[in-house]
């Protein structure tokens, strides 16, 4: 696993969207996994820029989402697609066909997630999967449990996720109470995986994900088992990590 340590979030940011430049620009058809939350925010405002300030063109990136609420429309400003369009997609040459997220609304979610796992399989996975870390160890939207589950699945979200994403509704009962998640073997299938970390409040996760057992009530710890991990965390994430 490779650390890169930056003093604080908009140093993470620059990096996390270095990354995904330099794979872009590497193999311009290339598939990007993409997470949403407030974490990747600013990496997405760095390649906006740089797509528009540098030429860097998404017209041939095809993109897979890790994840979508459960019941929220594409437009409902809370719903994982209005956050990829509103923050990069409607401001970069992504051909919108080319990009996919679970369909939350799907009236048979075990059938959306078969074809969300047919979908990446055609793709042959990400050649680079963001991702953010939840403060239980999530990815995506796998929490923690018995057993890490690899394919893609309809999840009941923990109390610490719904509290955690309460913040962004108008109150907390309408944080949707599940998802549709890209299970741990959509992740793992990933050719590298790019986990951003940002604040203290994270580094209790960052220590348990990285530096504890592989375990799947630390669905993160998965990632020790992968050859091509990069944490870019910033100093505050880093604090418990020796
Ligand atoms: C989002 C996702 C989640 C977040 C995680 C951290 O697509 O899959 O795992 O990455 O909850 O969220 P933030 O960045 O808001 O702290």
């Amino acid at each position: 696993m490779q650390i890169y340590r930056t003093e604080n979030y908009e140093a993470m940011s620059e990096k996390v969207a270095a990354l995904i430049a330099a794979q872009i620009i590497a193999r311009p058809d290339c598939v990007l996994g993409l997470a949403t939350g407030s974490t990747p925010i600013g990496a997405y405002a760095r390649l906006v820029e740089w797509h528009r300030e540098g030429g860097l063109s998404f017209a041939g990136v095809r993109t897979v989402n890790l994840d979508e609420y459960r019941g929220l429309t594409p437009n409902h400003d809370q719903s994982y697609r209005y956050f990829m369009q509103t923050n990069l997609f409607d401001h970069v040459d992504v051909d919108r066909a080319n990009t996919n997220v679970p369909d939350g609304l799907a009236a048979d979610p075990a059938a959306e997630c078969a074809r969300y796992d047919r979908v990446l399989r055609d793709l042959g996975y990400a050649d680079l999967q963001l991702l953010g870390l939840g403060h239980n160890g999530h990815i995506g939207f796998n929490e923690p449990g018995p057993a890490f589950v690899l394919p893609t699945h309809m999840v009941d979200l923990t109390e610490s996720t719904i509290n955690a994403n309460a913040r962004l509704f108008s109150s907390r009962d309408e944080v949707p109470r599940q998802a549709l998640t890209m299970g741990i073997g959509g992740i793992m299938r990933a050719k590298r995986v790019v986990v951003a970390v940002s604040g203290a409040d994270k580094a209790e996760a960052v220590a348990r994900a990285f530096a504890g057992p592989v375990t799947p009530e630390v669905p993160a710890s998965v990632l020790q088992l992968h050859p091509d991990v990069v944490l870019v965390a910033d100093a505050a994430a880093l604090s418990k990590l020796n």
